[in-house]
């Protein structure tokens, strides 16, 4: 029995080498004629791509008149914030993109990113670390840059022109650097600020996210004056009730006057016992 089984013990490298061989033989194979994995990414990407996104960017991405623009030189960036932030597929080409469920998976996300991606050069997903970051510095260029749009709170308003900067309640980090880099919708392009600055400013937007500004109670987001006025009002409520309350009667400062029959004035409203 134990001789039986060292014969077959020493089958053991042989065979390992040979499964060795096997699979360099085969991937090197593969390698040389086709890369399975990336045509089949391609592939995937595309047919999402001529089945959610082609009615109004075109087939080959390029746009469609009155549909959607031209998404050659979107990049990875501009793809990924799409849709990680639901915003793509549209669903009906004249109403501004916004936030929502995530519409794919993490398999077709990574497909249709590399599919807008090869369609020309435009900008990479960017690598957003907030670790080392300073939220003062970010908070700086925040309200330099964005709080124009967005408010200091970070809790978003109407910005004119049916346009609507939304709440940065559930943006990450590499969201915000994307939207950086991409200016989505009727937001500009940053390219002055440094991978720093995204940093920092990212670092600050995810302390105001921990400090609950970005989804603070705002007036129905009507903008800025309708909150100056709703504020004003707040502010006006306890002024009026003061005022009010010093201009009340005080019963043991403020006698009730009285005119007697006589003709003199008379405090008291009271008559006199001994008065007959
Ligand atoms: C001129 C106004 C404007 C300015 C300035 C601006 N934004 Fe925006 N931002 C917008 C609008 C509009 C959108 C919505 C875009 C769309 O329609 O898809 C937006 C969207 C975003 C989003 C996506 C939020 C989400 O989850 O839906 C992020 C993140 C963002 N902005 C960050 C910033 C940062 C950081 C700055 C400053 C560096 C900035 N924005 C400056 C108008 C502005
Ligand atoms: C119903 C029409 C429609 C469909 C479907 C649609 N898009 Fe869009 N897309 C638009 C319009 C319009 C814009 C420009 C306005 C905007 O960004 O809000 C746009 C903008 C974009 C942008 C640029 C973002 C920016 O503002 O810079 C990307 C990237 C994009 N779409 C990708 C996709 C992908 C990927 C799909 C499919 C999963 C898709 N879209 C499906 C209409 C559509």
């Amino acid at each position: 029995m134990k001789l039986h089984t060292r014969r077959w013990l020493h089958l053991v490298p042989i065979a390992a080498a040979a499964a060795v061989g096997f699979v360099t033989l085969t991937s090197s194979a593969s390698e040389g004629a086709s890369p399975y994995s990336a045509q089949s990414t391609n592939d995937l990407g595309a047919d999402l791509f001529a089945k959610q996104c082609s009615s109004c960017h075109g087939l080959d991405g390029l746009g469609v008149e009155d549909r959607g623009p031209t998404l050659e030189h979107e990049g990875r960036a501009a793809a990924d914030f799409v849709l990680r932030t639901g915003r793509m597929p549209l669903a009906a080409p004249n109403i501004q993109a916004k936030s929502g469920p995530v519409r794919f998976t993490e398999e077709e996300i990574v497909a249709l990113v590399d599919h807008v991606g090869s369609l020309g050069a435009g900008p990479d997903i960017p690598n957003v670390d907030i670790t080392n970051a300073d939220i003062g510095d970010g908070g700086a260029v925040f309200r330099l840059n964005c709080a124009a749009c967005h408010v200091a709170s970070g809790a978003g308003t109407a910005i004119g022109g049916s346009h609507r900067a939304p709440s940065l309640a559930k943006a990450t980090p590499t969201e915000v650097g994307e939207a950086i880099l991409v200016g989505p919708g009727a937001m500009p392009v940053f390219s002055s600020l440094t991978d720093d600055d995204i940093n920092n400013v990212a670092a600050y937007i995810k302390n105001l996210q921990e400090q609950g500004t970005t989804d603070a109670l705002h007036f129905g987001g009507a903008g800025p004056a309708a909150e100056g006025l709703a504020a004003w009002l707040l502010a006006l409520i306890p002024l009026i009730a003061i005022t009010r309350w010093i201009g009340r009667p005080n019963p043991g400062r403020d006698h009730p006057v009285a005119t007697t029959p006589s003709g003199t004035v008379s405090n008291d409203s009271e008559p006199d016992p001994d008065d007959h």
